[in-house]
């Protein structure tokens, strides 16, 4: 036998030092106990080489058993932005702070349900896209590919396809949502199997045309803006609005932009998502974000099961360019269809001044249901969590919408608790009489 030579030991004690050093580092960037129960990428079958992202999260205290355990789904908006940014800045067990390190999170949206987030659509996040023109460019490719990566989710888990199924997601995911939601339901018609139990948009962007006008109006009222000022900004959402009518898409969403960045820019507000900050959300003191920063450590890319050699951005310039012409389209339409099917969770946070709570009250008029007065008709009640005011629910039939007190577009962040009860008292069936008056 050959003798082991002493350089050769050393190497290998070296080796295994050196081993453990980055075990130990890796722990330390990203602790074994806020690993995802599951991780990595789903198969878009219609699009070879096209992978969709996901982390999902088992219930941390279930309270049924498997088979029953609802899933709630997490959908980004921008478009483009990762799911990541739910899932590591909002809603999931452990959120990254300044200090760029993981924090547990005291009321994740997984105590008792699966949690799953998406880089959707592909392009975003750590989610591949072959071509950009694979990227889809309009709603309905968006659906079909969702429900794609979630067969491919369902394949991967099969025990999991008797479980409730909730869509929930924020902010462009107001699209998404009623999107993909309307689609499903129309493959459960066609015997398709997977299943979907309720659909839930918080400070969403759905119906364009509508909400676009509401920006001076709210600035006006809060004292952000004068008179003269609320009238230039009328005349500014004016031409967003008329472009929209006009199918002039691109154009109405520079329109919209327009209006958007002078609102910004009169105001110097940090950030439209939220009156009240001194800094824009996930940012370190002087601005710049610091998400990515996080994100982008090789330890944290493979803790996550991401390819290492991707550089990960919160939200995706190619998705954005892809879906230029989707930003003015409604999705009304089908938040009308599938309110006759599926329970419709509305929420928003009551600060943000891009997607708020005049902004989604504006369209919700407009919905061509037949509960609709009626649904004005409900009291509009007090909504308390452990006998703190958390907000204000009306609920009539398959329709329920909230407003969360002090908080802007990132709910989960602003109240995680409070976001938390509402999401597992509205999936029990139990948020509009958990209020009281
Ligand atoms: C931003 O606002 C300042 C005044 O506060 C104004 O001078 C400037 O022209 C504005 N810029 C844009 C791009 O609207
Ligand atoms: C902002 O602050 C962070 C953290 O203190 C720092 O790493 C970064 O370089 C700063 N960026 C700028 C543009 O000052
Ligand atoms: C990352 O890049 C390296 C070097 O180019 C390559 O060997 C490796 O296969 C890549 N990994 C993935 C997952 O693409
Ligand atoms: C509300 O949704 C249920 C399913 O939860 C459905 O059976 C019912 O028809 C819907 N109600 C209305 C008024 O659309």
């Amino acid at each position: 036998m050959k003798k082991i030579s002493r350089t050769a030991l050393s190497t290998v004690a070296l080796l295994i030092a050196a081993l453990v050093t980055i075990t130990n580092a890796a722990e330390h960037v990203f602790p074994k106990e806020a690993l995802p129960t599951a991780s990595g990428y789903l198969r878009i079958k219609e699009k070879p080489g096209a992978l969709m992202f996901y982390t999902y999260y088992e219930a941390i205290e279930p309270a049924l058993q498997l088979s029953e355990r609802p899933i709630v789904l997490w959908l980004q908006g921008g478009p483009g932005c990762s799911g990541l940014l739910g899932n590591l800045y909002e809603l999931g067990p452990w959120r990254v702070a300044q200090d760029l390190r993981l924090h547990k999170n005291s009321a994740p949206w997984n105590r008792i349900f699966g949690l799953l987030f998406l880089d959707n659509p592909i392009g975003s996040g750590f989610s591949v896209a072959p071509t950009d023109q694979d990227i889809p460019s309009n709603q309905e490719e968006i659906a079909k590919d969702l429900y794609s990566a979630l067969q491919a989710f369902y394949h991967l888990n099969p025990l999991f396809k008797s479980r409730p199924f909730f869509v929930t997601g924020e902010s462009y995911a107001g699209k998404y949502v009623p999107s993909l939601a309307y689609y499903m339901l129309q493959k459960v018609e066609k015997g398709g199997s997977l299943r979907i139990d309720g659909a839930a948009i918080g400070n969403g962007l759905t119906h364009p045309v509508v909400q676009v006008q509401s920006h001076a109006s709210v600035a006006y009222a809060v004292g952000l803006i004068d008179y003269q000022q609320k009238l230039y900004l009328e005349s500014l959402q004016q031409e967003a609005v008329t472009l929209t009518t006009q199918h002039k898409w691109n154009d109405a969403r520079i329109a919209r932009n327009r209006a958007l960045r002078w609102l910004g820019n009169t105001t110097a507000l940090a950030s439209l998502y939220d009156i009240r900050r001194t800094i824009p959300y996930n940012s370190f003191d002087n601005g710049t974000d610091y998400l990515g920063l996080f994100v982008n450590q090789r330890a944290v890319k493979e803790a996550l099961n991401a390819n290492p050699n991707v550089t990960w951005v919160d939200c995706s310039d190619a998705v954005d360019v892809r879906m230029r012409e989707d930003i003015m389209k409604s999705t009304k339409c089908m938040v009308e269809s599938i309110l006759l099917k599926i329970p419709v969770l509305l929420y928003q946070g009551q600060f943000d001044l891009r997607d708020g709570v005049v902004s989604t009250e504006d369209w919700m008029r407009t919905l061509l249901w037949n509960d609709l007065a009626d649904f004005w008709r409900a009291e509009r009640k007090v909504w308390r969590v452990s006998n703190v005011q958390a907000g204000y629910v009306r609920s009539y039939s398959n329709l329920t919408h909230v407003v969360v007190a002090r908080a802007g577009h990132f709910v989960p962040t602003d109240q995680n608790l409070h976001s938390q009860a509402m999401i597992e008292s509205w999936v029990a069936k139990s948020l509009a009489t958990s209020a009281v008056n």
